[in-house]
């Protein structure tokens, strides 16, 4: 058999170009490099191929208690130094783990991991700059000031590498000193093929380790281009037995395409013991940075950063932010999303107008344009509402996507409301799932969400009858179908 080193695809005869992925010379027999021995995890393999040659029974081994195994590994965790990050992660980087991140080019993934390496690397000098300040205010002896100034030792708590592929370390000071962080802490290193890095990681044991981006490793043992599926797999398979038999933490970034196909970070999740995605809308600032897998936390948090000109700051009161522009026209309406634990408000804008010719769209932002045409069935055979002819457009504001049923409440009313060409004075906040028959349905979370209202001083809220409450405040009203709204 013959297989494509870039992309694996197999096929019985030598090609030229894969058929697959296009790639021209990149069709080896199997056996012939590495790649098609799994690479990374040739450890595993040895010890399959042992007990093959006994005849496919294995030599016994002992078990161990699981108490013993917690020794020094269980120290308290690393933190990246920024609360949002930290929340996301489930209260930092655990010691020895494998972190990847991941988002579409120009996202802002090397900008969050350099704000990480700088703060990582730098923590040691908080007491320092303590005792400098001391020392300027009460004017001690300047023997005393001089010890105070002295260069701290050097942690290997928190000593740090950043290993570059995508930028010089020109580039990177620069980065640096357009965060406003001196990274003075952050040691360098040009990415060289994976086994010496691996090598030369183990050598200089920092407590963390940054590699942006996996796509640019390459490697001496195994013949395939950088940014392979087939040299990301073997390259991580390297760096989680590293990080896993030396304690040091690292932070991998992987880039994605648009259409998520190529040298994906997907082949690399099941490896990894965290991914966290850094999505948003290039065009605006918001960022929404969700752990998609972790092996030490819940994949429920997602923390609000906004880019400035100063990198990635955690945005504080996202539903204030997301609403501040609103405007009580015709089509707008407010819903609340959560997050994981958390929930956000956000404004919702449809807009209804007559279809110029052909078949009427219904285009949505921020939305799943499938789910916009169900809704707009259901309100036209439920909810009355004449769409056959209308063109529809959805737009959630601040560059989010909505994926919850919750919204679903939230897109008719503002569907309603711009055909009706009404709008509410004031804000109106709508929640709830609508069914194929036209009901309104429950959803989770409806006390976070109307707290959350409550907190930004919306009073009205529109919710499904049967969890309809009375809350403190407010004016809620229960909706059993699309015809009542
Ligand atoms: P970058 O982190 O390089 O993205 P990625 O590594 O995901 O490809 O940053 C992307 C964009 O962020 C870039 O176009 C410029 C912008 N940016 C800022 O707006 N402010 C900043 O302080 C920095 C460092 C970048
Ligand atoms: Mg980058």
């Amino acid at each position: 058999m013959y297989a494509c080193v870039k992309c694996d695809a197999q096929s019985s005869k030598w090609l030229g170009r894969c058929p697959e992925c296009g790639g021209w010379g990149t069709v080896v027999e199997n056996g012939s490099t590495p790649s098609a021995a799994g690479g990374g995890i040739s450890p595993l393999r040895r010890q399959g191929g042992d007990s093959a040659a006994r005849g496919g029974l294995g030599r016994a081994r002992a078990s161990s208690p699981l108490s013993q195994a917690a020794g020094p590994e269980h120290r308290a965790r690393l933190s990246s130094g920024d609360a949002e990050a930290d929340r996301v992660l489930g209260g930092g980087f655990v010691h020895g783990s494998l972190v990847l991140i991941s988002g579409e080019p120009g996202i802002g993934k090397s900008t969050l991991v350099a704000q990480i390496a700088g703060s990582i690397s730098s923590e040691r000098r908080a007491p320092m700059a303590v005792s400098r300040q001391l020392s300027a205010v009460s004017y001690q002896p300047s023997g005393e000031t001089r010890r105070a100034g002295a260069s701290p030792p050097p942690n290997a708590e928190r000593r740090t590498i950043y290993v570059s592929g995508e930028e010089s370390a020109r580039q990177l000071a620069d980065r640096f000193a357009r965060l406003a962080s001196s990274g003075d802490g952050v040691r360098f290193l040009e990415p060289f093929p994976v086994e010496t890095l691996v090598a030369t990681l183990e050598k200089e044991k920092p407590a963390f380790a940054v590699l942006d981006s996996v796509q640019t490793l390459t490697s001496d043992a195994l013949d395939a281009t950088a940014g392979s599926p087939a040299l990301v797999r073997y390259a991580t398979g390297l760096l989680l037995d590293l990080a896993k038999r030396t304690g040091i933490t690292i932070l991998l970034v992987g880039q994605v395409t648009k259409d998520g196909s190529v040298a994906g970070p997907k082949t690399l999740e099941h490896l990894v013991d965290a991914v966290l995605t850094l999505e948003g809308d290039a065009a605006h600032a918001y960022r929404l940075l969700r752990a998609t897998k972790n092996r030490f936390g819940s994949t429920d948090e997602v923390g609000v950063f906004e880019m400035t000109a100063r990198g990635l700051k955690a945005v504080e009161n996202p539903s204030a932010r997301f609403l501040k522009e609103r405007a009580a026209a015709p089509g707008s309406v407010v819903t609340g999303a959560a997050e994981g634990s958390r929930v956000f408000l956000v404004e919702v804008q449809a807009l209804v107008e007559r279809a110029a010719y052909g078949t009427p769209v219904r285009r949505a932002s921020g939305f799943d344009g499938n789910r916009l045409q169900m809704l707009c069935a259901i309100l036209s055979k439920r909810g009355g509402l004449k769409l056959g002819d209308q063109d529809v457009y959805v737009n959630v504001i601040g560059g989010l996507e909505l994926r919850e049923p919750a919204a679903d409440l939230a897109i008719c009313a503002a569907v309603a409301s711009a055909v009706r060409g009404t709008a509410a004075p004031e804000p109106v906040l709508y929640v709830g799932e609508v069914g194929l028959g036209g009901e309104v349905r429950s959803i989770p979370f409806l006390d976070r969400r109307l707290a959350e209202a409550k907190r930004l001083g919306i009073t009205r809220a529109v919710v499904p009858a049967k969890a309809a409450k009375s809350v403190d405040g407010m004016n809620v009203a229960g909706l059993a179908n699309v015809g009542q709204l």
